[in-house]
């Protein structure tokens, strides 16, 4: 089918055609600002970003913040809450991985990721031990859709957080107090033991400064004579240090075991779903101790995935069709790495893969037989279109 076809079914189409004619004629043109409106979007949502380590500096035993300045002076504005997906090339592997921006979005001269050193991790230890002040790293625009919304969350909100995930609750924290925002913000920060935990003298600092900001700090794991609170963020934990739950909206950050535990323990309280925010950080850890797991595919079964240029590559059971796709040296491209974003699509052709249930495949691309490859466990050999 022809454009001018095409264009004769859209209802209207003839009308608008003449109008623009009609502007023509009296001096506007509106084919000269073609490709303006691309730039303006291209300027707040770029595909790609380049940015230097202007600082490096340890948080604690294991964290590290890097501040990320652009190469050309400007970097675009974020919502407080989304992250970056940081590429980078390792061993001659390019991979990639997300990271909160970890400082407040009142000030946009730098973006603070803040990286916790995860055991044998990949990405983690690259950029805690090899990369410099001075490197340049690429990344995406920010994205994502954990940030508060004035129209649906009201001003009364309580985060819960866990290990890193205070990194995006952090620059929430830090825009309301830094900015003196109309929000009364509640934080329970639940570490395994105190010095563990991330911007804690700040988080402290903050909540003596600004009254609409109160932060507790839940130890599990406490060395005998600890005076602060202990145990897990469960109902009662939550019921004695928020009281009243009503109108109040939570934003849930950390571990998936965090998730498994904190969400039911919320709806017990009656806290409707609506009302439950969560970022997702990544797949499963271990993915074979998913429910639906099936228990016959062990976690260290190697498969073959034949794509449809000829090629042949191996994959684990345990780990996502993308890291497999990396690992051979082939790029797909991806921004959540979690199953959200479906930028790391592929089409299945043959064979069956696991998807834990926070893969959030749409209707029609299920239905078509695609998966995300980054949260896409390969069961059998696989054919993909790629
Ligand atoms: C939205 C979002 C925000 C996040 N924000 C933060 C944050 O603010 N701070 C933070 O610390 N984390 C954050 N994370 C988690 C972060 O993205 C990484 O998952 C985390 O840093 C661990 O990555 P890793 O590569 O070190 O470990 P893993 O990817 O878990 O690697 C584990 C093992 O896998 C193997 N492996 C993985 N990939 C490859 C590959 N391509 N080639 C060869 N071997 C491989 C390695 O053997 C390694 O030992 C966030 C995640 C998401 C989804
Ligand atoms: S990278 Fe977002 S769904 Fe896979």
């Amino acid at each position: 089918m022809s454009i001018s076809d095409m264009q004769k079914m859209i209802s209207g189409y003839d009308r608008i055609a003449e109008e623009l004619e009609i502007c023509r004629k009296y001096g506007i043109d509106y084919y000269t600002q073609r490709g303006k409106w691309t730039q303006a979007v291209e300027k707040y949502h770029p595909r790609r970003l380049e940015l230097r380590v202007s600082e490096k500096f340890a948080e604690n035993a294991d964290t590290t913040t890097l501040r990320l300045v652009s190469t050309n002076g400007y970097l675009p504005p974020f919502r407080a809450g989304q992250y970056i997906n940081l590429f980078v090339e390792i061993e001659g592997i390019c991979t990639s991985r997300p990271y909160s921006i970890s400082s407040s979005p009142a000030q946009i001269a730098y973006y603070d990721l803040t990286v916790r050193r995860i055991p044998n991790g990949f990405v983690s230890d690259y950029l805690l031990d090899k990369v410099k002040v001075g490197d340049v790293l690429t990344s995406t625009g920010p994205a994502g859709h954990f940030y508060y919304s004035s129209i649906h969350q009201g001003n009364d909100l309580v985060f819960l957080a866990g290990g890193s995930g205070i990194t995006p609750l952090m620059s929430m924290i830090r825009e309301v107090t830094d900015r003196n925002l109309d929000r009364n913000i509640h934080l329970i920060y639940g570490v395994r033991k105190p010095q563990e935990a991330i911007f804690h003298e700040e988080l402290l600092m903050r909540s003596q400064r600004h009254s609409n900001f109160t932060y507790d700090l839940a130890v599990s794991e406490p060395e005998t004579g600890y005076e602060g609170i202990t145990g897990f963020i469960d109902a009662d934990l939550i019921k004695k240090q928020i009281g009243d739950v009503t109108g109040k909206t939570f934003f849930v950050c950390g571990p998936r075991e965090m998730y498994s535990f904190c969400i039911p323990e919320l709806e017990k309280m009656g806290v409707p779903g609506r009302r439950i925010r969560r970022e997702v950080f990544g797949t499963p850890a271990e993915v074979t101790k998913e429910p639906a797991w099936p228990q016959e595919v062990k976690a260290d079964a190697e498969f073959t995935v034949k794509l449809a240029r000829g090629q042949v590559i191996k994959a684990r059971a345990a780990e996502p069709l993308l890291i497999a796709l990396e690992r051979s040296g082939i790029v797909v491209d991806n921004c959540c790495r979690s199953g959200e974003c479906s930028l790391c699509r592929v089409k299945l052709q043959a064979g069956k893969v696991f998807q834990p249930a926070a893969a959030l495949v749409r209707k029609s691309d299920q239905e078509s037989g695609y998966v995300h490859s980054c949260a896409a466990y390969p069961l059998t050999d696989l054919e993909i279109l790629l």
